[in-house]
């Protein structure tokens, strides 16, 4: 630590230094405020000057917490593919060294959240003060979102990106910020599931919700039950061949997610759509619940696990053991939907017994709002889409609440009568239905302590494949990052259509299909 703060030292004498030589660049006039961030930082101070990025610039990292230096490095990469310009991290002989990016670990009392971050730009050097890595990551996310694709070539004879000066304090609103991927009713492959990952993390999301089963389809490996995915991952919606993660390639998404301080929250769903478990193991299957057979229509509601059975419990806590041993977040999604075919007091026993399952494994459970109807713990976190009264329920029992209406934040709903994708029963969702409503007064009765956050659904019946999936998901999923992340007076249509429209460069440049709703009006080249 003494060590990098020398060299830290020295390096900041060197950019004095070389000062002195350098003759001054006439750096255009900028307005941070008038940034096109999303989500929109809590507080933007403009000072009306700028920061040259250019080659003479480096990357130093706090060395307290070696997670920061991850951050810097990621930082480095992103403007590498951004810009072209690599930018060396923590490299002291670094001998044209004349403008600084410093990120810092800081106690202060202003960083009260864990993600919130601080960031100073100035001429010659950007400070990001952040109390975790995590909070470095996101302010990192503002600083990409600042660089602009195309570089100054009039100020100095070597190109320089001209990033607007100023101070922007900055923390979310709700700490859990989510999307969902339904891998389940069809699958989606590792590849793609990072590359939505990617654009999660740019926007600020900390959460992916992997609904990992359904009657269609089981997609992740059990080693003690290899029937999962030997029979029920061979199916998908529409007859296609289905498919499943190794656990290798599981732990790859996890990792990959953690690197860019993303949790993922596993989910098996249960006790109803378990199709494709009962087809695997029949003794899973529930008398009341449709036998079982490889399902590739849409319906819901059918099936069941035996809530009565012990064996049942003995494949839960298998299954449920070898998830979690996998999955580093505090979260274990047991689904506990449209259990239609079960009777309610098994309903009940079964969520009650598998809570139990989820915690001796070391995890929170989250259930849809269903599973207020049982005797939850108050650990427990009920995740509302259709029932007021339950998430009321929940809330008044202790419970945390995830906010996933799915009148607003389903993603498979049509955007409008001509949307190519998606579904209608919760009606059409266009942009600005999307992200007009505020997920802290949605649920009547429903107190703002008790909202964990905010989650978009994406449910895969319509949809096979990253083209698809991102018309369904951008840029709506855009929205709700800002209203999970901003205070709610930032939320502003008009002021977010703009800056909405200003990430087609990026959207472009990721190759991320989005849907061009007339809406917006969209700022292409
Ligand atoms: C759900 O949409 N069945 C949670």
């Amino acid at each position: 630590m003494i060590y990098r703060s020398i060299l830290l030292f020295v390096a900041v004498l060197c950019i004095a230094a070389c000062q002195t030589e350098k003759k001054e660049i006439n750096l255009p006039k900028t307005d941070l405020a008038s940034a096109p961030l999303i989500p929109k930082p809590i507080k933007t101070i403009p000072t009306g000057s700028a920061f040259g990025l250019d080659a003479g610039t480096a990357i130093y990292t706090t060395t307290t917490d070696p997670e920061f230096e991850k951050v810097g490095q990621f930082l480095s990469d992103q403007i590498k593919s951004k810009i072209g310009l690599a930018l060396a991290v923590n490299n002291p002989s670094e001998a044209t060294l004349e403008r600084l990016i410093y990120i810092n670990q800081s106690d202060s009392v202003e960083l009260e959240s864990p993600e919130a971050y601080q960031l100073y730009i100035k001429k010659d050097s950007i400070l990001l003060n952040a109390k975790t890595a995590a909070g470095a990551f996101r302010g990192v996310q503002t600083l990409r979102q600042l660089i602009p694709e195309k570089s100054n070539d009039t100020l100095t004879d070597r190109p320089m990106w001209v990033i607007p000066s100023g101070k922007i304090i900055d923390a979310p609103k709700f700490g859990y910020r989510g999307s969902m991927l339904d891998v389940a009713r069809h699958f989606f492959t590792v590849e793609e599931v990072k590359k939505y990952i990617d654009a999660l993390a740019y926007y600020k999301f900390n959460t992916l919700h992997l609904h990992l089963s359904d009657d269609q389809g089981w997609r992740i490996e059990i080693k003690s039950w290899p029937k999962l995915t030997e029979v029920g991952g061979a199916s998908e919606v529409g007859g296609g061949e289905g498919g499943f993660y190794t656990q290798e390639q599981y732990k790859d998404i996890v990792a990959y997610a953690a690197d860019r301080h993303i949790t993922i929250v596993p989910e098996i769903d249960m006790p109803g759509h378990t199709n494709a478990a009962s087809l695997s193991y029949p003794f899973l299957h529930y008398a009341g619940a449709e036998t079982p057979r490889v399902r590739t229509d849409m319906k819901v509601g059918y099936s069941s696990f035996d809530a009565q059975k012990d064996t049942v419990y003995s494949f839960l806590d298998d299954v449920i053991g070898e998830i979690a041993d996998m999955s580093p977040g505090p979260y274990f999604h047991i689904g506990g939907d449209e259990s239609h075919v079960t009777k309610k007091s098994d309903y009940i026993l079964f969520v009650e017994k598998v809570e139990k399952i989820v915690q001796k494994h070391n995890k929170r459970m989250i259930g849809w709002n269903e599973i207020a109807q049982a005797d939850i713990d108050a650990s427990s976190i009920a995740h509302f889409w259709n029932e007021p009264e339950n998430a009321v329920k929940a809330a008044e029992n202790g419970s945390k609440i995830i906010m996933s209406p799915a009148k607003k934040t389903y993603l498979d709903m049509k955007y409008d009568s001509i949307s190519e994708y998606g579904l209608t029963w919760a009606g059409y969702i266009p942009v600005d239905v999307a992200y007009q409503w505020d997920p802290a007064t949605y649920v009547e009765g429903l107190p703002t302590e008790s909202i964990l956050g905010i989650e978009a659904p994406l449910w895969s019946e319509t949809i096979s494949n990253s083209t698809e999936l991102e018309y369904l998901a951008f840029p709506r999923v855009i929205g709700y990052a800002e209203l999970g992340w901003s205070p709610s007076e930032h939320l502003n249509w008009d002021d977010y259509k703009k800056r909405l429209a200003a990430q087609v460069p990026y959207l472009e440049a990721m190759q991320i299909n989005y849907y061009p709703t007339k809406l917006v009006d969209w700022k292409k080249e």
